[in-house]
């Protein structure tokens, strides 16, 4: 093992990840109620097919093919954020309940790249750890969106909450 097989290690896992997200966000959409939840959803989406083209640019700057390694991370936190939408999505506390779903998925692609940009830091791909370093950004901005939008709605289940014990 090599810091050069670690960083494509870590490189498969995110395709596999970033792809797999691709297909769930469209589901997120439209699970949720809020208008402003669908275009948080809906604006990630196309954020992360620019995420998957980056992964290729990043794999092709190390000279490695792009390959996807099933990553079974992002396929636990998609199958529990699947059972939110089945048994929660329609009401404020379903997208709430999304938006948990979310935060953990950006988080752990926080996690991700974090390690990934440090391993190609380290070994002066610099190339590879600007593409990456662009992703890191938009998810660490999506993460705090999710959170932003998450405040008003606590708020409203607060008061319906509230009102449904009267
Ligand atoms: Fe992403």
């Amino acid at each position: 093992m090599s810091l050069h097989e670690l960083l494509v290690d870590e490189l498969k896992d995110l395709y596999s990840a970033e792809s797999q997200l691709v297909k769930a966000l469209p589901k997120m959409a439209k699970a949720s109620v809020s208008a402003d939840l669908k275009q948080a959803f809906s604006a990630h989406l196309e954020e992360t097919k620019g995420h998957v083209e980056r992964l290729k640019k990043a794999f092709e700057a190390i000279n490695e093919k792009p390959k996807a390694v099933l990553c079974k991370g992002m396929q636990g936190l998609l199958e529990e954020g699947q059972e939110h939408i089945e048994e929660d999505a329609g009401d404020v506390f379903g997208d709430l309940a999304l938006i948990g779903a979310a935060e953990r998925v950006e988080h752990y692609e926080v996690a991700a790249y974090t390690t990934s940009i440090a391993l190609a830091k380290s070994l002066g791909y610099t190339e590879a750890s600007s593409l990456l370093n662009e992703t890191l950004q938009e998810e660490t901005k999506t993460a705090k969106l999710l959170f932003a939008l998450s405040k008003p709605m606590i708020k409203e289940a607060k008061d319906t909450g509230e009102k449904e014990e009267e």
